[in-house]
């Protein structure tokens, strides 16, 4: 009788043991890096967190995401370089970064463009949005979700701006794009192509005047610390854009993409909010620091963007059809 209860007591311990081992380990069956080059609290990053829970529920664990914060797999040109090649899997960037291997999409990106965010974000959810998206097939990328970068404006370490004319000479960093160098050209100013990493150092040192970005980076870069005066010219909205490499999204079944897909639309949606808050949280931090903010009339606004005209024949030459519907969607 000794026998059989101790037999017993062993399968009951067997089988507590399988169950407990089923629940605990499901086996991924792919486990993808995902690469962000802001900080952990900034709104894109939590929307990456965001992503990574969803993709892994929805899977029920079968799909990993792991989040790599703070440029930690390298500076965003690197990254989307890694994605072609398949050694990232998914990233966030900015379009002036993906320009630079897809020069249709700078069209989304040109300077005053639209008229606000609202404006922006009608054109991105329009079939123009889902277009854009698509385009990016055949450059060993597929683009997943629209994220919000808010605008971009100028700051400056030593003297405040105005006026096109008080950045004549100044030594500006832009991103690795051609189209923000030739927009810094435009106003007369010496653009400098650096590293998003780079540019507070660059900034402290005097190796260059200014930068130019919007709210959230500016205040989480710490840049206002050594440049205090921004100037509100909001020259351009930066759509951002959630990627996978090509090469990764061909491996995963059609159920799967569909899930990937969703769940960067719900990422989206969630970073949309955070960055709203961040952005005047942001402002007012950056504020109390005693950073001097300047802003800039309607016709002040004008002269930056007449300057910034040239740049429509130089870009947009074959596609002035598409700016006059993105124009359109804003009336
Ligand atoms: C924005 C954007 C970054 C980009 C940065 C830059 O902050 O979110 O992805 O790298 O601009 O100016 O380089």
């Amino acid at each position: 009788m000794g026998g059989i209860s101790l037999l017993g007591i062993c399968a009951l311990l067997v089988s507590c043991a399988s169950a407990e081992g089923e629940k605990s380990a499901v086996e991924p069956e792919f486990v993808l890096t995902y690469a962000e080059n802001q900080a952990e609290d900034y709104p894109t990053t939590q929307g990456a967190y965001r992503f990574a829970e969803l993709v892994e529920e929805r899977t029920g664990g079968k799909i990993l995401v792991q989040v790599n914060a703070g440029a930690a797999l390298g500076d965003e040109q690197s990254v989307i370089e890694q994605l072609q090649f398949g050694g990232i899997d998914f990233t966030r960037a900015s379009l002036s970064s993906v320009g630079e291997f897809i020069p249709k999409v700078n069209v989304l990106q040109m300077p005053y463009l639209y008229n606000s965010a609202d404006h922006m974000w009608k054109v991105l959810e329009s079939e123009i949005g889902d277009q854009f998206l698509h385009s990016f097939e055949g450059y060993g990328l597929v683009g997943l979700s629209w994220y919000d970068a808010g605008a971009r404006n100028f700051y400056t370490s030593e003297k405040p701006i105005r006026t096109p004319e008080d950045m004549v000479g100044m030594r500006i960093r832009v991103q690795e794009s051609e189209l923000m160098s030739r927009m810094v050209e435009l106003i007369g100013a010496e653009p400098v192509q650096m590293a998003f990493a780079s540019v507070y150092s660059a900034l402290e040192t005097g190796k260059i005047d200014g930068a130019e970005n919007n709210w959230p980076s500016y205040q989480s870069e710490r840049h206002y610390e050594v440049a205090k005066y921004m100037t509100v010219d909001e020259h351009a909205r930066v759509p951002e854009v959630q990627i996978i490499a090509e090469s990764t999204w061909k491996k995963l079944s059609p159920e799967y993409q569909q899930i990937i897909r969703e769940c960067a639309k719900e990422s989206a949606l969630y970073e949309r909010k955070l960055w709203e808050e961040r952005t005047k949280r942001s402002r007012e931090i950056v504020e109390k620091a005693g950073c001097q903010v300047i802003e800039l009339t309607q016709e002040e606004k004008v002269a930056f963007q007449e300057k910034m005209l040239p740049l429509y024949n130089e870009y947009c030459g074959e596609y002035m059809g598409l700016i006059d519907k993105i124009v359109e969607v804003g009336k």
